[in-house]
């Protein structure tokens, strides 16, 4: 056996908890090391190269900490940087990207839509996701500027929260949609304001827990000797520490104490 690695872990901010969360239940004795990149949140709105360099920069501190396999727990991040971070590092690095795969399945209407940042709907990865699957099935699409912003600060029931995700679902709803793409790993903290606002009879799609699935069979094939970890999970974040804990704890569901980043890491 090699000595024990562990689970690095990103994303804008603190959306990748729900990725976390299914990778936590899957891996129950590795080591987790997750950053939220909270000084430079919300990633939807900025250029692919700004993302690129952040997402190089936060896996450069993950694999100095001795993470041996890295998660892009973002579908923006995924766009952005995957490619190049695979052409970087020789380890593992598994990004995300919208489910349009299972919901085309899914879907009995033939038509699903996908709430997702800009950043992501913009990417050449995503118009390769729907010249694939857009033959199948209408896909109707919707950027969803601010609600990144309300999972941020933890207004996950406020008012202002829920005209957004009324003015987002509607569109999708009025165009026939039986089946919603979670295409930002921030929004399934959103599940339950999003089910009371589109009813019982539209389905929801998420991909953290396949992501898990995807992480836990690259770890077989190419790390096939490690051993396990100490089953702990630190937090780091590029913002406010006191801040980033306490929106953490709430939605980890247990105390995540937050640590700053290193200042190189900034
Ligand atoms: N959580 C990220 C995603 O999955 C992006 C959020 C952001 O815009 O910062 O796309």
């Amino acid at each position: 056996m090699s000595s024990p690695g562990a689970i690095g872990v990103f994303d804008s901010g603190v959306g990748g908890l729900s990725v976390l969360q299914h990778i936590r239940k899957t891996f129950p004795h590795e080591r987790l090391i997750y950053v939220a990149d909270s000084g430079h949140v919300p990633y939807g709105d900025k250029t692919p190269a700004y993302i690129e360099q952040r997402s190089h920069t936060l896996t450069r501190f993950l694999v100095g900490q001795g993470a041996d396999a890295i998660v892009i727990a973002c579908n923006t991040a995924t766009a952005a940087a995957v490619a190049s971070l695979r052409d970087t590092f020789s380890i593992p690095i598994i990004g995300m990207e919208p489910a349009v795969k299972p919901a085309v399945a899914a879907s009995k209407s033939g038509v699903v839509g996908v709430l997702a940042t800009v950043g992501t709907l913009e990417s050449a990865r995503f118009a390769a996701l729907l010249e694939r699957y857009g033959d199948e099935v209408e896909i109707i699409t919707q950027g969803c500027p601010g609600l990144v912003e309300q999972v941020e600060k933890g207004e996950l029931d406020s008012a202002h929260t829920r005209a957004l995700l009324e003015r987002y679902t509607a569109p999708l709803l009025a165009r026939g949609a039986d089946t919603l793409i979670l295409g930002c790993t921030h929004y399934p903290f959103l599940a339950a304001q999003i089910r009371d606002v589109i009813g019982a009879n539209i389905m929801l799609i998420d991909t953290g827990e396949a992501v898990a699935r995807q992480l836990q069979r690259r770890i077989h094939s190419e790390l096939p000797q490690r051993a396990s970890g100490d089953g702990t999970t630190r937090f780091f974040t590029s913002g406010d520490a006191t801040a980033a804990t306490r929106i953490m704890s709430a939605l980890w569901g247990d105390t995540a104490t937050a640590q700053t980043l290193p200042h190189e890491f900034l």
